[in-house]
């Protein structure tokens, strides 16, 4: 009876041991634990299970819990992409926040107002309202494309499922944050490290019962789609929905005034214990909504609005060890190792150094005493350390002048700057194993191919075993050796097998971010792909016959400079990256790069502009050429259509050269009327 009893509760704590690592691994894409440890554990309770049936009274734990639990849910293409914020830190960003913003809209000595929103730390969704009926709820996902998580979101009793007023459009979109009280979160218990995780893990349950147990709550704070638009200010939005029935934040506040930035952000920043939800700064946004049409977004975020972050939590702590990493750039990173230490609920135990220059700059040594932060996603830095506490034991960081593969790193003179960069590299590509190993995993990423279940941590267990060395080894995995190891199961395999088929048909922009080419980001890849159209035509690079040509000739496209021709030469230069970058291609269907001819005024057109306009800045005029379809050249050259010239100073050089090609000019004036027609 006594055996029985221990018994059970040994496998009591095993399985209360397991369910939290499902949660972690299955619910909050977040492990704790490797992969095998794992199994050990899942292994240990069946053998548990087999041993003492007993056990198994109240059915096996593997039946409990269903096979592989699925945080699977359907995807749903956002109406508009949901984006992320850029982010202030100081008084500085936010002026520059500012400037820019009159600069695009060329509105230099007028007042701009803004709105300040606390920034809730919750999970992001969006509601979509048709004739006022709550149709559609996604979770963020990519941005591109959320999850469908409707039946949760319905769980919320705050969020109308039917909006009765009589102003409702067609069409509303309702962005919101959904969290957890901090007061609730203590009563839920401890199986989240913080109130943002237990929301998001219990966001996606695929049991909304589940969800309905935890007191979800949210605010709503954004327009997404709409369909007519009725508002013309964001205060007056927020206002508005609260009649229907919407929670909004009661911290919101128009802003006039810079001085009122700093005002308020204080203010806020020392109400922040006292909420009972977690706010990390406050949202600054431009109130008016036809201005923030006008200036859009960036690839990321829009440009009307930014997170003003409030100062982040500190520790101290002590400096075990300095070593250094080697990323898929060849960068080589020194890293603290420090004693463990709690960061606003998270142990923190390495610290970035950033750099050689930056250990000089702040004399970090080995042993030191030293203070540490950590703010929203990044790693953890160093802000300073106690030299009065330093002992004899402290040593000083020789920098090392080799790479862990052995190989001399240089530091490299920027193109533009002509300045020695304050980053070491290992110039070796795929060669260095260390880098290689990076590569690797930036190829499989999100952004990337996106193989679900084949992450980082799969990666370098693959590695480690030998199971991959290049990009195209993902394509001929030895699924026999596999089968053998540790945490692999026949469905496991059956799924990593199918996502890698999935990925093997890929578009052409994702491949050439893909290749991980230095300062060729997701922008650029896409401005590549729109240059070569096709995979075939982005091989001819792969020979030294044609590339020099090819590499001229991409000096016309905005945004490939010196600097991306120059990596683009020495990437392919280099015999290892062609060699792997064609086994790659011959695994893969590369689609087409489709131009997505937008309908537009300048449906086609390939325009460039000289000199400034009165009422817009170039990146605005920028931005209307690509929203109406055509594309805006940096250099004068046969294809150019139209070359658009600016009163305030035009170069003279360029009209020239646009005459004797017999290029169609126009004035501002002509501009503006084709603008208004
Ligand atoms: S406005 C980016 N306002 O912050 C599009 N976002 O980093 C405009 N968030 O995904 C966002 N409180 O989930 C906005 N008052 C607020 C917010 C807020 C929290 C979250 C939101 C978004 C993330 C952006």
């Amino acid at each position: 009876m006594k055996d029985k009893i221990k018994i059970l509760n040994q496998y009591k704590k095993k399985t209360k041991e397991l369910n939290l690592h499902n949660e972690l691994y299955f619910n909050q894409d977040n492990p704790k634990i490797s992969d095998s440890d794992y199994d050990k554990l899942k292994i240990s309770v069946l053998n548990l299970e087999k041993k003492y049936p007993f056990l198994r009274e109240k059915g096996s734990f593997e039946k409990k819990i269903g096979a592989t639990p699925s945080n699977k849910f359907e995807k749903i293409r956002h109406l508009r992409p949901m984006l992320s914020l850029s982010n202030a830190f100081n008084q500085e960003d936010m002026k520059d926040f500012i400037k820019k913003i009159k600069n695009f809209l060329n509105l230099k000595n007028q007042n701009i107002n803004l709105i300040s929103e606390p920034k809730i730390d919750g999970i992001s969704a969006t509601l979509i309202y048709e004739n006022g009926i709550l149709i559609k709820g996604l979770s963020r996902g990519d941005g591109v494309f959320g999850e469908d998580i409707l039946e949760n979101l319905k769980t919320i009793k705050e969020i109308p499922q039917k909006i009765t007023s009589s102003n409702i459009p067609k069409i509303i979109e309702i962005r919101c944050e959904v969290y957890i009280g901090k007061k609730d979160f203590l009563k839920i218990g401890n199986k989240f490290a913080n109130p943002r995780n237990a929301a998001g893990g219990s966001l996606r349950q695929k049991n909304s019962l589940e969800t309905s147990k935890i007191p979800l709550k949210y605010f709503a704070y954004g327009l997404g789609a709409i369909e007519p638009m009725i508002f013309s200010k964001q205060s007056e939005f927020l206002k508005e929905i609260v009649k229907w029935g919407f929670a909004t934040n009661p911290l919101s506040k128009n802003i006039e005034s810079f001085e009122e930035v700093e005002i308020h952000h204080k203010k806020i920043d020392s109400l922040r214990s006292s909420l009972d939800y977690d706010i990390d700064g406050l949202v600054f946004k431009v109130d008016d909504l036809n201005l923030q049409k006008r200036l859009g977004n960036t690839s990321s975020s829009p440009r009307w609005a930014i997170a003003y972050k409030f100062s982040s939590e500190k520790a101290t702590t002590k400096i075990k060890d300095i070593i250094i990493q080697v990323g898929r750039t060849g960068a080589i990173t020194p890293v603290a190792k420090v004693e463990p230490v709690n960061v606003g609920g998270v142990v923190v135990s390495n610290a970035t150094l950033h750099n050689e220059d930056e250990i000089k700059r702040k004399d970090i040594r080995i042993g030191d005493t030293i203070q540490i932060q950590r703010a929203g996603d990044v790693i953890p830095q160093v802000i300073s350390v106690e030299t009065n506490k330093r002992g004899n034991e402290s040593k000083k960081y020789k920098f090392p002048s080799k790479c862990l593969c052995g190989a001399l790193t240089k530091k490299e003179i920027s193109k533009t700057t002509k300045k020695e960069d304050a980053v070491r590299r290992c110039i070796k590509g795929y060669d260095c194993k260390f880098i290689a190993r990076e590569k690797l995993k930036h190829l499989v990423s999100k952004e990337a191919f996106n193989i679900d279940g084949l992450g980082k941590k799969v990666i370098d267990q693959f590695w480690d075993l030998k199971l991959i060395r290049e990009p195209s080894d993902i394509f001929k995995l030895d699924f026999n050796k596999i089968e053998k190891l540790d945490g692999w199961g026949a469905l496991s395999i059956s799924n990593l097998k199918k996502a890698i088929l999935k990925s093997q048909l890929i578009n052409l922009d994702k491949f050439i971010f893909s290749i991980g080419i230095r300062h060729i980001g997701q922008e650029n890849a896409k401005i590549l792909a729109s240059f070569f159209r096709s995979i075939k035509e982005f091989t001819k690079l792969f020979d030294s016959k044609f590339r020099k040509k090819i590499l001229l000739n991409l000096v016309e496209l905005d945004g490939i400079g010196e600097t991306q021709i120059q990596s683009l030469e020495n990437f392919f230069l280099n015999n290892t990256n062609v060699r792997i970058t064609k086994e790659l291609a011959q695994k893969l269907h590369i689609k087409n790069y489709d131009i997505q001819n937008k309908d537009g005024k300048f449906s086609n057109k390939k325009i460039m502009f000289t000199g400034g306009f009165k009422n817009m800045s170039r990146s605005e005029a920028k931005t209307i050429v690509e929203e109406n379809g055509g594309k805006v050249l940096g250099n004068i050259s046969k294809k150019l259509d139209i070359l658009v010239v600016g009163d305030s100073k035009p170069t003279k050089k360029k009209i020239d050269q646009a005459k004797k090609l017999n290029i169609k000019i126009i004035i501002e004036d002509e501009w503006n009327r084709i603008l208004n027609s």
